[in-house]
């Protein structure tokens, strides 16, 4: 799956096939009573097995090993947004992609019965999916929306509290996505986001890649430039804090994420750190890059103006 004239639709329907079968494969699974304790999901790549422990890897709350596996199993980020946040009860908070709704249920526990918790997804599969979750959990103060993050389905200066978790990074439009969280977020508002960004940018052949993009690798972009979108939306007090991955997660992307990319990228050790190179095609080296500097995920904060 690879072009180089991908439009924001192409980008959109990718991401969306991407976690509609995510999510749809997920409930086959659940509903065939399969050993999923076997089956641990990492960061955008649930549906291949792998060692990767999202929940110990990611989550410093402990209220996240308490949720049933349907929760769980069905995590796809690259963080502890909630922790991160530092919620308070009686707040409203909105999550960016909620997915199976993780982040949504962990966030209704610190708010309370007095507090809100407004989960948006643009996949019908995934909304249907943490629907029947939260019914499971009598989440009574959770709701879930359909729609972009890029067109909020969400009023003005409604929201305490914005978190999300490694979504951005998959929007083909960046600082809309700011912009909207902007209008929906109260005076002194927060804005507490886990995502992937790189330091430079990444080789052409992987930005082109739209399962790389899906896989939320091609579209993560320099943490400079997610800075400045966040400010040329009127965030002050950014504040960006990186987490870098070890190899075990590099090998586990490169081999999940991008397989259209197999033969064009390879990792070779160098001095003893392995580095990728990425080759044309026809063992034409064109660039080389060590993933451990390049992608990293990042803990990002900031705030709208009182
Ligand atoms: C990597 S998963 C993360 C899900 C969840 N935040 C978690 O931590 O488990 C990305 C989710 O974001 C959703 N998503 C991606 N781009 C979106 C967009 N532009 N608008 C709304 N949802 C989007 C996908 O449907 C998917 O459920």
């Amino acid at each position: 799956m690879t072009t180089k004239s991908k439009t924001p639709s192409d980008i959109r329907g990718a991401v969306r096939e991407r976690y509609g079968k995510i999510a749809e494969n997920f409930q086959v699974r659940m509903q065939a009573s399969c050993d999923c304790s076997t089956t641990q999901s990492s960061c955008c790549a649930p549906e291949i097995e792998s060692q990767l422990d999202t929940i110990t890897r990611f989550y410093e709350d402990p209220d996240a090993f308490e949720l049933p596996t349907e929760v769980t199993e069905l995590s796809l980020g690259c963080g502890d947004p909630v922790t991160l946040a530092s919620l308070k009860e009686g707040q409203t908070v909105l999550d960016l992609g909620a997915g199976g709704g993780i982040d949504c249920f962990l966030a209704a526990k610190k708010v309370g019965p007095t507090g809100k918790v407004i989960g948006v997804d643009m996949t019908p599969a995934m909304i249907e999916r943490a629907r029947s979750n939260q019914i499971k959990l009598e989440a009574r103060n959770v709701e879930f929306r359909l729609g972009e993050i890029e067109n909020l389905p969400v009023a003005d200066d409604t929201v305490d509290v914005i978190i999300s978790n490694c979504v951005i990074n998959l929007s083909p439009d960046k600082h809309q996505v700011f912009r909207e969280a902007y209008r929906v977020l109260r005076q002194g508002g927060k804005l507490a986001v886990s995502d992937i960004v790189t330091d430079g940018s990444l080789p052409d052949v992987i930005k082109n890649s739209l399962s790389a993009w899906a896989g939320c690798v091609a579209g993560a972009i320099d943490v400079k430039e997610y800075i400045a979108a966040m400010q040329d939306a009127g965030f002050i007090d950014v504040d960006v804090n990186a987490s870098y991955w070890d190899q075990e997660m590099i090998n586990e992307a490169i081999e999940q994420i991008a397989p259209d990319l197999k033969s064009q990228i390879k990792a070779v050790d160098r001095n003893g750190q392995a580095v990728l190179v990425v080759n044309n095609g026809a063992d034409h080296a064109l660039a080389e890059f060590d993933p451990q500097k390049a992608i990293f995920s990042a803990k990002i904060t900031a705030r709208k103006p009182k």
